[in-house]
């Protein structure tokens, strides 16, 4: 149960903006900050309590975004500074809390300090910053150790030093275009909380942390010789991944946000093989929060969605740490397609009950922009407009993440949607999407968006919703079943069979993810909320 005096992001429900692709305001085909400051009555509508903006900093976008060229200003393409502010004051007044991206494992290539580091010599205190390595081989021409990129290929690329010849090499965990920092190096760790300050200072009530479990290296920089799948799910003992040190980065973060008033938060991003690992970025002297990617991995059915909670709610509260729970975001298939492949009918009825799932639990949600509408993946883009470099790099081997990114449709039948003044996106949006434009589902009782807005306004005024504890009730396989105090209940059927509520539970629906649900019968693929 949530008690008055918690935190509010022990249980809130945090939307995050991907502002290139949330509102366009200038028309140029690319969402902005002022974009974002006008769509937030829509937000507020809706009910979400916070907002988490992917980063909006000065950046040649070679990342979108996450390539960061200076921590301290809006990318001209989104806006200025004003906008911010503007765009912040109004949130606040909306009662919308604002979480900024935060990116300290590298930085991009055009940032000052990488600049500077090219144009320095070998040894000097500009390539400190980073994490530049003589190669291997007689003439250094092979890279100092076999770590691989995030995105596809080596994570070293080779500089050509003042006089003309290759020289030294820096690491790269994604991009070449994103250059690693040294994280032992004290300047580093100066400047990031200066970066801290700069935000907090302007108001933000919180950062998500960017590749949370990344900064510390190995200093050996042993050869990973094959031990460690190329997964994205960091196993114990990594030389790039989780390293002990990282800690010590967190503590000193910890201790700077601890100087602002007003209940500020950390939510790191930490992806990990084990969440009892994932626990100690939670102690109470380290990150507030973190996301909770197992849950978002988890397989639609019973078991699996069980064991991936059970699991959550175990090692976080070990730490007193609340659990958050997330089913989309810019780097993952959103969930419709996750859940039903092309089968959209199967994948939206899956979808609206894995989120009626998702907000009955304990803790606090992430909702991704435009799952609100039931939006899919989009598949069929060209690979003449697609610019993740993570098809980039692989040659097209694999398909990244453009089309999770695809700019919101708003309202209208046609693209762009009324995503803006302008005729572009850029990102073409699928034509079926006009009926799932938020004008559309707005106007639209039974819709997606009607379900998010129901969910939210009855988490704000049941206490029984959001941090707190579950009791699991009897089920039938196939189902889940469990109980909040004070008289709520959650009945969730993953299989493709009406059944029924399982004995004993009895109460009065309030929500059902299926229109033809009943407080006894849930049809294949459906969540109900009982209160009892
Ligand atoms: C994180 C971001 C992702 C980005 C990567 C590198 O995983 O969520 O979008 O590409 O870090 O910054």
């Amino acid at each position: 149960m949530t008690t008055t005096d918690a935190p509010w992001w022990r249980s809130a429900v945090i939307y995050q903006v991907y502002p290139r692709s949330f509102a366009d305001a200038d028309g140029n085909g690319i969402g902005d900050v002022p974009g974002i400051r006008a769509k937030l009555p829509y937000l507020h509508r809706l009910g979400v309590d916070a907002v988490w903006l992917s980063p909006f900093y000065p950046s040649p976008q070679a990342d979108a975004g996450y390539d960061v060229a200076d921590y301290r200003d809006v990318e001209p393409l989104f806006g200025t500074l004003a906008d911010f502010d503007a765009m912040i004051t109004d949130a606040h007044e909306l009662g919308i809390r604002v979480i900024v991206d935060l990116v300290p494992n590298h930085t991009s290539d055009e940032h000052v300090w990488f600049r500077a580091a090219l144009a320095a010599p070998p040894g000097s205190p500009e390539r400190a910053r980073y994490l530049f390595r003589d190669g291997r081989g007689p003439d250094g021409n092979e890279p100092p150790n076999d770590w691989q990129s995030v995105f596809g290929g080596g994570a070293w690329e080779r500089v050509i030093e003042a006089e003309g010849q290759p020289g030294q090499w820096y690491l790269h965990l994604f991009d070449t275009r994103q250059p690693d920092l040294d994280w032992t190096n004290p300047e580093v760790i100066g400047e990031f909380h200066s970066v801290l300050r700069f935000w907090l200072d302007r108001g933000v009530d919180g950062f998500r942390i960017d590749v949370a479990h990344g900064l510390a290296k190995d200093p050996e920089m042993p050869d990973l010789d094959g031990r460690f799948p190329a997964d994205g799910q960091a196993k114990l003992g990594h030389p790039h991944w989780d390293q002990d040190a990282v800690h010590d980065v967190y503590r000193g973060w910890r201790r700077v946000i601890d100087e602002y008033p007003g209940d500020r938060v950390f939510v790191g991003e930490v992806w990990l093989e084990s969440n009892e690992r994932v626990a100690e970025y939670l102690r109470p002297d380290e990150l507030h929060t973190a996301f909770n990617f197992h849950f978002l991995r988890a397989d639609w059915n019973a078991e699996s969605l069980r064991s991936s909670i059970d699991e959550s709610i175990r090692t976080n509260h070990h730490v007193g740490a609340p659990v958050t729970w997330v089913l989309s975001n810019h780097d993952v298939i959103r969930h419709v397609t996750r859940y039903g492949g092309d089968d959209v009918a199967l994948g939206t009825r899956r979808a609206r009950a894995a989120t009626l799932l998702m907000l009955a639990l304990p803790g606090s949600a992430y909702l991704y922009q435009g799952e609100e509408l039931g939006l899919t993946e989009v598949l069929d883009l060209s690979a003449d407009v697609r610019q993740d470099p993570v098809f980039l790099r692989t040659g097209g081997k694999e398909l990244g993440r453009d089309g999770c990114r695809v700019p919101l449709p708003w309202s209208g039948s046609a693209p762009p949607f009324g995503f803006g003044p302008g005729p572009d996106t850029w990102l073409p949006q699928p034509l079926f999407w006009a009926s799932l434009t938020a004008e559309a589902e707005e106007a639209d009782a039974g819709s997606t968006w009607s379900l998010y807005r129901a969910a939210l306004a009855e988490r704000r005024q049941n206490a029984a919703l959001g941090d707190g504890t579950l009791e699991w009730l009897d089920a039938a396989a196939g189902m889940l079943a469990f109980q909040r105090e004070p008289g709520f209940v959650c009945v969730v059927n993953t299989t493709s069979e009406t059944a029924p509520v399982p004995a004993g539970i009895v109460g009065e629906l309030v929500l059902a993810s299926d229109p033809t649900a009943t407080a006894t019968v849930l049809p294949p693929d459906t969540t109900i909320w009982l209160t009892t």
